[in-house]
């Protein structure tokens, strides 16, 4: 699979079932994190890869409402950093960024490998932090669900969720966003 393949085939899936995760896969995903650029090669990011099955039941206790399909979770792959572990240039924070490149070449991998990597903002953080130990000046930034795509529609789906499994969510028009040698030059 080519990168434009897998960034094609990546889907935020919520539809699970379940899959063998072993430490050569968590191997395989740290170093797709590990090659990521980062500001002054700062590499800001941290990964608790939790796929023991008395840890994962815990941290669905965690989930907001809307996320219960998180049940069905094989792994969990909580992505956190902070702020002072990367650059600070006039007042631009790099840290999001470069944990987001990470965090998406973690999915990008995980795609190819046959496995849904789908990214949550929807859960409590403190209690996230809690369960894993994560230090206080820490921010949890995503919680990366992984599993194998279901054909069968997840039945804790609200109606939306069973929508967006047929069919991606719609994407803005180039138009809307990219813009030819200066701010407001459409691309046509
Ligand atoms: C930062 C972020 C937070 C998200 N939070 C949630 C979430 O809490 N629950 C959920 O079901 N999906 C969540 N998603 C998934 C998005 O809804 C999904 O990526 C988007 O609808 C586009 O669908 P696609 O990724 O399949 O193309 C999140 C995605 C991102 C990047």
């Amino acid at each position: 699979m080519d990168v434009k393949q897998a960034i094609r085939q990546r889907r935020a899936f919520r539809s699970l079932e379940p899959v063998e995760i072993s430490k050569e896969l968590v191997q395989d995903l740290a170093e797709s994190a590990q090659l990521a650029p980062s500001c002054f090669n700062n590499q800001p990011w941290r990964f608790i890869f939790v796929y023991a099955p008395d840890k994962l039941e815990t941290i669905f206790s965690a989930m907001s409402k809307g996320n219960t399909w998180v049940q069905n979770a094989s792994m969990i792959i909580a992505v956190f950093s902070n702020k002072d572990l990367d650059c600070m240039i006039r007042g631009r924070e790099y840290y999001l960024f470069d944990t987001g490149m990470a965090t998406a070449f973690v999915m990008l991998r995980a795609t190819e490998l046959g496995l849904v990597a789908h990214p949550i903002a929807g859960y409590k953080e403190d209690a996230v932090k809690e369960i894993l130990g994560i230090p206080e000046e820490m921010k949890v930034i995503t919680l990366v669900i992984v599993g194998k795509h279901s054909e069968t529609i997840g039945a804790l789906l609200t109606e939306k969720q069973v929508e967006s499994e047929k069919t991606r969510p719609e994407r803005l028009p180039l138009g809307e966003f990219v813009y030819m040698n200066g701010f407001g030059q459409q691309l046509t």
